[in-house]
């Protein structure tokens, strides 16, 4: 086990997250077992992914998008907000810049949110980030804590997902909102869209189609259904239709799962 707390600044209601930092010794990861990571261990800065991640890289960002469709579907209340598998902040700080709402990072990669706490002090919101270093599957929060929670590109790359979701299950409030998946946006430009699905289809053979399998098996919506109800979920939307396609008008390309903690959960 392993404890360490990157920053902390920040507004009250954030405190006593940071405080009670106990996030564990990141593993190594099987060869094959993730798409990007393959081979690295978790934590440490991903290796460069196939030709069609490298691709995707010049394409616009998809960030601000996810953003607008996770505040227009959760309407998150003000308070205790998390960007699980946070990576530089690349959620969390659009996240900051459309609400001012203060945000916490989790993730075990804390080289990638020194950077992200960077880029917030460089834009004049170093007041309203924070990073704790930590996995999904034991979150250092405690029970019934946060108002909302926003996971992008993350839950493909966890040890053990359904854990992962019980664990955040566990740390919403009654009335909290959880947002979690990968995808781009629904107001992500549609030529963008479809070149991202034509890099991804591309990569389905050759070389590296093995990861590209895998890496559109893991996105595929029966899978986020499958970890939702081994986590013990009592009731969930699951939206999207996966890496390879755009049919869903909700949220685009991408596959994202969303729940309410009840009041009696
Ligand atoms: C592809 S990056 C996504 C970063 C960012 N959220 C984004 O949308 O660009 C995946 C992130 O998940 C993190 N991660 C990997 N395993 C994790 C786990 N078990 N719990 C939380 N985060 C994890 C990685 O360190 C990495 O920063």
């Amino acid at each position: 086990m392993h404890a360490r707390m990157v920053q902390t600044t920040l507004v009250s209601c954030l405190l006593f997250a940071v405080a009670v930092v106990a996030g564990q010794e990141p593993g190594v990861r099987a060869e094959g077992d993730s798409p990007v990571f393959a081979g690295a261990k978790t934590g440490t800065v991903p290796p460069k992914g196939p030709k069609c991640l490298e691709g995707e890289q010049s394409l616009p960002g998809r960030h601000a998008f996810v953003v607008q469709d996770a505040l227009k579907f959760c309407k998150p209340a003000k308070g205790f907000w998390i960007d699980l598998g946070a990576g530089k902040g690349q959620v969390a700080i659009p996240l900051i810049e459309a609400t001012g709402n203060a945000v916490v990072m989790i993730d075990p990669n804390a080289e990638a949110m020194t950077e992200g706490l960077q880029i917030a002090r460089d834009k004049g919101m170093a007041d309203r980030l924070a990073a704790v270093v930590g996995v999904a599957e034991a979150m250092p929060l405690p029970d019934n804590s946060v108002d909302f929670l926003v996971s992008r590109g993350s839950i493909f790359f966890w040890k053990d997902p359904a854990k992962g979701l019980k664990e955040v299950h566990r740390v919403l409030r009654p009335g909290g909102k959880a947002y979690i998946g990968g995808g781009a946006g629904s107001g992500y430009p549609r030529w963008a869209v479809e070149e991202l699905i034509r890099l991804r289809k591309e990569n389905l053979e050759g070389d590296e189609a093995e990861r590209g399998k895998r890496f559109v098996a893991l996105r595929r919506p029966e899978q986020m259904k499958a970890w939702a109800i081994a986590a013990g979920l009592p009731s969930f939307t699951v939206m999207g239709k996966g890496a390879i396609s755009a049919d869903d008008p909700r949220v685009g390309q991408g596959v994202w799962l969303m729940f309410e903690k009840k009041a009696d959960e």
